[in-house]
């Protein structure tokens, strides 16, 4: 739906950068790679080069999937392209499937009409006494190329960009630096274990990043509350990314889940004009009385007036009803029957006492989390007859250390031969671990 001045402009005093937002981070890619093109194919009118500063990790692999897609189906050449990498791990030899290098050979490189001179990373083979020069040359070749038309970045949990961690300066340009140990969690699924991660980076700086004419910086899913902070709050070299709202053509291309942190998504009611339905006055009442510290009966007319919400008196009604309504769909959400009662009857959930029994799935971010988080829900769902099961999403190698496990299975073994229990599985899998 376009949105009209007024709004457009109450979005602009919350949000200091430019952002698009796609149902899917295929669309946000797509919509980024057709950008890519037509610049592409732009300079090659004009018998130019195209500068395009790359990243890696998983968030451009769509962007260089519909790149790769539209080369082959679309005639898209590279051979006007000139590439230069944010970053690549030190030390690493190039050849290592970890590498950065085999990255964007394996996503891009390899499928494209690319010229291989034209094609620029930060070495992470040369010796440590060699890096300094090396940084510098990285910077006067990105100059000689005319400088980077076009970043392409992605962020980390704790809004880095290239490898620029928190508290980077401002004016820093390539350089080698230590990574934060987050981003080495996050980054040990490329590699076998956390301990196998490289310490060290070679990454283009904040300053070399903010001379680029263009900046597109992507985020899929789990990014929302970095996005926020970086494209709401204050500029902080606490949060690198937040500096890219000193730069006059940067855009954030984000995907729904990645959005949902900002302002016009979470709290549409102080941007402008919102839409009351019941599930947006349940998500405003909520809010307010989480900020309050309220209990949701004991707001006033007040206390909308003064956390924004004064429309949705004007338009549905004073502060008891609303009050009294949000506190019954609340209600309404604690059940002794998670699954649903059969033949029981109730209008405003009526899918509940459909299918019995259902089947459940419970998806867990982690092993434990569905104990810890929801045991009890967990239980009841197999007690009242519903098939259940859960979906681990990662097998939580990271968190638990081989030497963690083997601890612990060293006392099973010892704990049941001491009480005379059968151990042959213990030691079974004490043996394989
Ligand atoms: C990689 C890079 C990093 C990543 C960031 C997000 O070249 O510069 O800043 O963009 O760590 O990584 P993913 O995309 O794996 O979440």
């Amino acid at each position: 739906m376009p949105h009209t001045k007024l709004e457009v402009n109450l979005i602009d005093s919350f949000e200091k950068i430019k952002v698009e937002i796609f149902p899917t981070p295929k669309q946000g890619s797509v919509y980024v790679a057709a950008e890519i093109a037509r610049c592409i194919r732009e300079k090659k009118q004009q018998w130019q080069k195209f500068v395009l500063g790359l990243a890696t990790g998983s968030t451009p692999i769509t962007l260089y999937a519909e790149l790769v897609r539209l080369h082959r189906e679309e005639g898209l050449s590279f051979k006007n392209v000139v590439t230069f990498n944010l970053d690549e791990y030190y030390p690493l030899d190039e050849d290592a499937m970890q590498s950065y290098h085999s990255f964007m050979h394996r996503h891009l490189f390899q499928h494209v009409d690319i010229d291989p001179s034209n094609i620029h990373l930060p070495n992470g083979e040369l010796p440590k006494e060699e890096i300094k020069k090396h940084c510098q040359q990285y910077e006067q070749m990105i100059e000689g190329a005319g400088g980077i038309d076009m970043q392409i970045l992605g962020i980390g949990n704790n809004g880095h960009i290239g490898f620029n961690e928190p508290g980077s300066s401002i004016f820093s340009k390539t350089r080698l630096v230590t990574l934060d140990n987050s981003t080495r969690i996050a980054n040990a699924r490329e590699f076998q274990n956390i301990s196998q991660v490289p310490r060290l980076a070679i990454t283009m700086g904040i300053s070399t990043i903010l001379k680029s004419k263009k900046i597109v910086l992507m985020a899929w899913g789990t990014k929302a509350p970095i996005i926020a902070r970086s494209v709401e709050g204050q500029v902080t070299e606490q949060i690198p990314a937040s500096i890219l709202q000193q730069h006059n053509d940067c855009t954030f291309v984000v995907d729904e889940i990645a959005a949902s942190d900002l302002t016009r998504i979470k709290s549409p009611w102080l941007t402008g004009d919102c839409e009351w339905t019941p599930q947006m006055i349940k998500r405003a009442v909520v809010n307010m009385s989480l900020k309050t510290g309220k209990p949701v009966l004991s707001l006033t007319t007040h206390d909308y007036n003064e956390n924004g919400v004064g429309d949705l008196l004007v338009e549905k009604g004073d502060a008891y009803e609303i009050n009294l309504q949000v506190y019954y769909m609340l209600r309404d959400s604690i059940t002794g029957w998670p699954g649903g009662k059969p033949e029981a009857y109730i209008p405003s959930h009526p899918e509940r006492s459909e299918i019995q029994p259902k089947r459940c799935i419970i998806f867990s971010p982690h092993p434990d989390d569905d104990i810890i988080s929801m045991g009890g829900t967990f239980m009841r769902l197999h007690d009242q007859g519903h098939e259940v099961h859960v979906a681990y999403q990662t097998s939580g190698n990271i968190a638990v250390t081989d030497e963690f496990v083997t601890r612990f299975l060293d006392f099973a073994v010892g704990f049941e031969d001491m009480f005379g229990i059968d151990n042959h599985t213990s030691k079974e899998i004490l043996s394989e671990a």
